[in-house]
Order: C-alpha cells, then sequence, then structure tokens
C-alpha cells in the first residue's frame, strides 16, 4: 500500500524488549511508523522478525545504545521521528543494589543524552517507561500517583530521577510534551503465542518462573514468605497484560499535545496473592504447580494495587484482560517457544536489508517509511 499522507513515525528505545515489542505491534496496526532501537542487552533481534510476521508491516532496526550519541544523532538526522517511547534501560532489582552504577549510568546517563539529541532535532515528544516501584513499599493501597514516593532499590531511583528529570524539562520548555507511565507487574503474552517474556536464565519474576516450572524446565516454584500481613500470608500484586499496557501506550502518545507533564498509573485496580496466581495459572493450564513457602526475598513490598483512575480520565484507557488470560496467553506463549526466541531465527529479510534508508528517505518532503518501502 502506497499513500502520499504522512505517518507519524515514532522512535522506540529498547525495541526488542518484552513490553517495547507488544507496543510495536499495536503502533503498526494503529498506522504508525517505527523506527526501534535496541543493544540488545537483554533481547533478541529475532523479535523484530516476530513483528514482521505478526503484523505484515515492518519496522526499521538499528542495535543501537541509547548512550552512543553520535548514533542518535544520525538516526534523528535520516529518519523523520516526531515522538520517541522510550523503555530502554535495565530493569532487575536486585543486580541494581550490587551494582547500582551500571543502573546509574545506562538508565541516567541513556536518559540525558536521548533527550538532549531530541532537544537538538527538535523532537520534544516522549512516553517514558516508569515503574510503580517508585512508590516503595506503599503505606496505603489502592495506590494513586499523588501517593507518597519512596523507591527502595537504585533501579527504582534510577525511575524516580528520571520522573523528576522529565518534570523539569517540561517546566523550562513549553514545547515539551511528556508522560510517565508507572507500570504496575506487566505479565502475559501475545494472543498468538508468537511474543512473550523471555528473560535469560533463571526468571526473577512470578510468571516466567511458573511457565518454566508448568513446562517441567524447574522443579518447583519458590513462594518468598508465606507470612505476610495478607489474607493468605502471600504478597499482592497488581498484575497487568501486557497487550493492555501497549495500548495504555498507545493512548498516552495520543494525549502527549493536551499536556507539559504527566504521571499516570497503568494497572488494573485489582490485586492477587501469589498463591492465587498459582492457583489461577493451574484452572487455565490444567498443570498442578508444586510450590514451597520459603522466606521472604528481601525487599518485597507486601501489597501493590493501583488506583487506574486517572488513566481513564486522562487517556480513556483502562485494562481489558483479566488474570486467566494473563495466565493463558503466557502459557500458550511458553509452550510455543519452551526455549524463547532462538537467537538464529531468520525466517524475514532482516529490516536492515529491506531498507536503507539513509538513502533513499527525502527529508524535504518527509516521506514517511512506509512510503519509501513501496516507493
Ligand atoms: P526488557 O529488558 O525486556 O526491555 C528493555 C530493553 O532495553 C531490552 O531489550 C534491552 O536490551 C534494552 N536496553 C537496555 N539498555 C539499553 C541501552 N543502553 N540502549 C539500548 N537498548 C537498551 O524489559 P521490559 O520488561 O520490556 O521493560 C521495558 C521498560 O519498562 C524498562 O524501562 C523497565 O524498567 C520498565 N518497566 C518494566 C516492568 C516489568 O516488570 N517488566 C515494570 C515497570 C517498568
Ligand atoms: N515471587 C515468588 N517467587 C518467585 C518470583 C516472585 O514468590 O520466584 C513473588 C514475589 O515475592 C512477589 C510476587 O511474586 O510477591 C511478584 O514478584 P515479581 O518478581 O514478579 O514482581 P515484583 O512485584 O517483585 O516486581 C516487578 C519487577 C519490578 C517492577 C515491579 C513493578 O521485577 O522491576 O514489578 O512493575 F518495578
Amino acid at each position: 500500500m502506497s499513500t502520499s499522507q504522512s505517518r507519524p513515525v515514532v522512535l522506540i528505545t529498547g525495541a526488542t524488549g518484552f513490553i517495547a515489542s507488544h507496543t510495536i505491534i499495536q503502533l503498526l496496526e494503529e498506522g504508525y511508523d517505527v523506527v526501534g532501537i535496541d543493544n540488545l542487552a537483554n533481547s533478541k533481534k529475532a523479535v523484530i522478525n516476530r513483528i514482521t510476521a505478526l503484523s505484515d508491516r515492518s519496522i526499521i532496526f538499528r542495535p543501537v545504545d541509547i548512550r552512543d550519541e553520535k548514533a542518535l544523532d544520525e538516526l534523528f538526522t535520516v529518519y523523520p521521528i516526531n515522538s520517541v517511547i522510550h523503555f530502554a534501560g535495565y530493569k532487575a532489582v536486585g543486580e541494581s543494589v550490587e551494582d547500582p552504577m551500571l543502573y546509574y549510568s545506562n538508565n541516567m546517563k541513556g536518559t540525558t543524552i536521548l533527550l538532549e539529541v531530541m532537544a537538538k532535532h527538535g523532537v520534544k515528544n516522549l512516553v517514558f517507561s516508569s515503574s510503580c516501584t517508585v512508590y516503595g513499599n506503599a503505606e496505603q493501597c489502592p495506590i494513586t500517583e499523588e501517593s507518597p514516593l519512596q523507591p527502595g532499590n537504585p533501579y527504582g531511583r534510577t525511575k524516580w530521577m528520571i520522573e523528576h528529570m522529565l518534570s523539569d524539562l517540561a517546566a523550562s520548555d513549553p514545547e515539551w510534551h511528556i508522560t510517565s507511565l508507572r507500570y504496575f507487574n506487566p505479565i502475559g503474552a501475545h494472543p498468538s503465542g508468537e511474543m512473550g517474556e523471555d528473560p535469560s536464565g533463571i526468571p526473577n519474576n512470578l510468571i516466567p518462573y511458573i511457565t518454566q516450572v508448568a513446562i517441567g524446565k524447574r522443579e518447583k516454584l519458590y513462594v518468598f514468605g508465606g507470612d505476610y500481613p495478607t489474607e493468605d500470608g502471600t504478597c499482592i500484586r497488581d498484575y497487568i497484560h501486557v497487550c493492555d499496557l501497549a495500548a495504555g501506550h498507545i493512548a498516552a502518545l495520543e494525549s502527549l499535545h493536551g499536556n507539559g507533564y504527566e504521571v499516570i498509573n497503568l494497572g488494573t485496580g485489582k490485586g492477587y496473592s501469589v498463591l492465587e496466581v498459582i492457583r489461577t495459572f493451574e484452572k487455565v493450564s490444567g498443570v498442578t504447580i508444586p510450590y514451597e513457602i520459603v522466606d521472604r526475598r528481601e525487599g518485597d513490598a507486601v501489597e501493590v494495587w493501583a488506583d487506574p483512575t486517572k488513566a481513564y480520565k486522562k487517556l480513556y484507557w483502562r485494562a481489558l484482560f483479566d488474570l486467566e488470560r494473563m495466565c493463558n496467553d503466557a502459557w500458550l506463549w511458553q509452550l510455543r517457544n519452551p526455549e524463547g526466541y532462538r537467537s538464529n531465527e531468520l525466517p524475514f529479510a532482516s529490516s536492515e536489508d529491506q531498507f536503507s534508508l539513509s538513502t533513499i528517505i527525502d527529508h524535504s518532503t518527509k516521506i514517511t517509511l512506509r512510503d519509501t518501502k513501496t516507493a
């Protein structure tokens, strides 16, 4: 299909990651063109092939690190990018405690460089991946955007500091439109079973661990703490389907222009205990999950669930998928991809082969990526 109308071009950082890849599918469905970058520190390039297969559209992908100012500068020079969704960053809480400078350098420095390059090119529309981890061990649930911020680890503090940086930036220049989305616990997978979460090594998070137990890769689940002050003694979280989260990004992107700086929770507004998650997973999969209750995990908050009212009021967005659907889709992904994405998957010509936009983009007319592909 060729169109003379310009489509909005969005730069996605961390494009091959779990949440970004699901968001890209929806952006393509909504008619956006996408330039994706990732340094592949925590993801595989095969994701791009899955995106192409599922959406029947291509994206531009470049293996770029957000700390590489020169490479970013080139991207903004070559492609007619008009907004950015910034997912790239490290996210493992434990690792951030052991090696905080890795987190301050990658998350903080990376974001600073990205913002400087955006400003240089006059691109001032940004959606940022923040986290409910900025609330720490909240005193009260549901958590609103006004709840106190007390991140309990270096990873959370990078998100908290970046949020301050973004707020200061928007206050200093009314041309900036920025929304920080504070995600609660993203789980699930694309309903096709072709895209999902692909942790390297032993999963840190509950659902990937459960699916690996279910498929026989791990013997049993260790439930961290059974003596919390909750109904069944296990911690409570607000699990949100990754496709609902993806839709929240499109809604945020489309409402950027009304804002200077906004902070919005993306959660379902419902909390489930670890044991409830296990039981729901067993029900939808028909597989029994052996588990053992062990000591509490250091740093875990007892109860975390969102008040998503602001997301509905500002973005007309709310989560649609329930916990059963989240477990079902995560299980389908695990069943179809027992080893996750394979690094040697190349069913399509790579997107670099399909496009050589540095030579074919015409800046004077701002031809869109889609147009150039079919031109
Ligand atoms: P992910 O690790 O799957 O995706 C992040 C991607 O960023 C990875 O593909 C990684 O290779 C890439 N990356 C890291 N550093 C980079 C750099 N310097 N340059 C380029 N690419 C880089 O994680 P995700 O779960 O998809 O999370 C996406 C974002 O959402 C992160 O910022 C994370 O902190 C945030 N977040 C995640 C969760 C969660 O539980 N998954 C919750 C709240 C917030
Ligand atoms: N849990 C277990 N056993 C496991 C893994 C987790 O019992 O093997 C428990 C945890 O103790 C917690 C719950 O399952 O009670 C959820 O744990 P996750 O690790 O899946 O999620 P967290 O709430 O700890 O944190 C995640 C990300 C953070 C992010 C946060 C909010 O790891 O980076 O969600 O989005 F900030």
